[in-house]
């Protein structure tokens, strides 16, 4: 592969920040990019000013949707280090997505060693209040400008960075969900297991319906028999019964979350029961009834852990506290904060450190 080129923004004025982040509106100076062609490969890496995009309007993946993308996030640490959690999972999970949408794959290591650059150049838009960080959205798109349907030839990879606080309007304060058996987001086989901006088109509708009726998000049923729960769209989700915290096992209609993955190791370390197995909607409801589910909580890159205060399934309304002592979901969210911001020790491995001496801008 190429070195990457740079063309560097002549900044002017220090970085500003402003307080109330919420998600994915801001962002900073510059992207990663680069392109792919059938007869090249991947080719012409640059780190360059963000910019507007000009394109063809046959482009493939606005009529077809041949698109992948990622979020992860990088940190500024107690003592001033930057990290990035977990980077090579979330590439690797790119490359998987890519897969299936019949997108070329990448060099995870090259890409990786973009991502640091690029992180380092722009590490002064890294919030350091807890909760907050610099969300990370590489995506790649097929470029084509034709209206054939088929895989496109050529290909763009863009890394866009924002500052962001949480992801929910109601910041880290329980959510409320509504499981829907009208609508599916996505079925066993298709590409629910997929990123690709397809599978959240299929959410709004229902999404949009629940927010009309105070939900803040939809949790999704499979796809074929609406039995058994799935996931929330933006998040994975955990029920904590009495005896086992359960999750449901991939089947291939759910996102493989990196925060998912993470929880079940803690809890794991934590030796408490913890299951990845189909759970029947049926079955929450029946022990709800029964006092034997003590908590609900989705884990996600952009919503870290989220309580669940109310699930609502047909007439049926879970409620739950979330001042509890035990609340394992708050457990939770401080061990992997504490992880990501350097208050306690990365026993996993799971950061990935940014430094000066690995990034030299050209
Ligand atoms: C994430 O958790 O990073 C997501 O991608 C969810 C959403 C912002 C699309």
């Amino acid at each position: 592969m190429e070195k990457i080129a740079f063309q560097l923004k002549n900044r002017k004025e220090q970085v500003s920040i402003p307080s109330n982040l919420g998600f994915g509106q801001i962002f900073t100076d510059h992207v990663f990019e680069m392109d792919y062609d059938s007869g090249k490969g991947w080719y012409n890496p640059q780190i360059k000013p963000l910019d507007r995009l000009s394109l063809h309007p046959a482009t493939m993946f606005i009529h077809y949707g041949q698109a992948v993308f990622e979020g992860l996030k990088a940190f500024r640490t107690r003592d001033e280090n930057v990290v990035i959690f977990r980077p090579d999972r979330h590439l690797q999970r790119l490359n998987n997505s890519s897969r299936r949408l019949c997108i070329p794959e990448i060099d995870v290591d090259f890409v990786l060693s973009a991502l640091k650059e690029l992180v380092w150049l722009e590490r002064e838009w890294i919030p350091t209040k807890k909760g907050e960080s610099l969300y990370i959205r590489p995506f790649i798109f097929g470029s084509d400008p034709v209206l054939g349907v088929r895989p496109s030839a050529s290909y763009k990879l863009i890394i866009l960075l924002s500052p962001v606080g949480a992801y929910y309007p109601e910041g880290f304060k329980p959510v409320k969900i509504l499981a829907t058996d009208e609508y599916v987001r996505a079925v066993r086989k298709g590409i629910g297991e997929c990123k690709t901006p397809g599978n959240y088109a299929a959410s709004l509708y229902a999404s949009e319906f629940a927010k009309r009726q105070g939900f803040t998000q939809v949790l999704w049923m499979d796809g074929v028999e609406q039995k058994y729960i799935e996931e929330v769209g933006t998040m994975n989700i955990f029920i904590r019964f009495n005896n086992e915290i359960a999750t449901p096992k991939l089947t291939g209609g759910i996102l493989p979350g990196i925060t998912r993955d993470s929880v079940l190791q803690i809890l794991k370390d934590w030796e408490m029961e913890v299951t990845e197995r189909l759970i029947p909607m049926d079955e929450v409801v029946s022990e709800f009834k029964k006092g034997n589910v003590l908590e609900i909580f989705g884990t996600g890159t952009a919503a870290i852990i989220s309580m669940v205060g109310l699930l609502k399934y047909k007439d049926i309304e879970m409620k739950f506290d979330s001042a509890q002592p035990d609340n394992l979901a708050a457990k939770l969210f401080d061990e992997i904060t504490s992880i990501q911001y350097g208050h306690s020790e990365d026993k996993y491995n799971w950061l990935t450190h940014v430094t000066k001496k690995e990034v030299e801008v050209a």
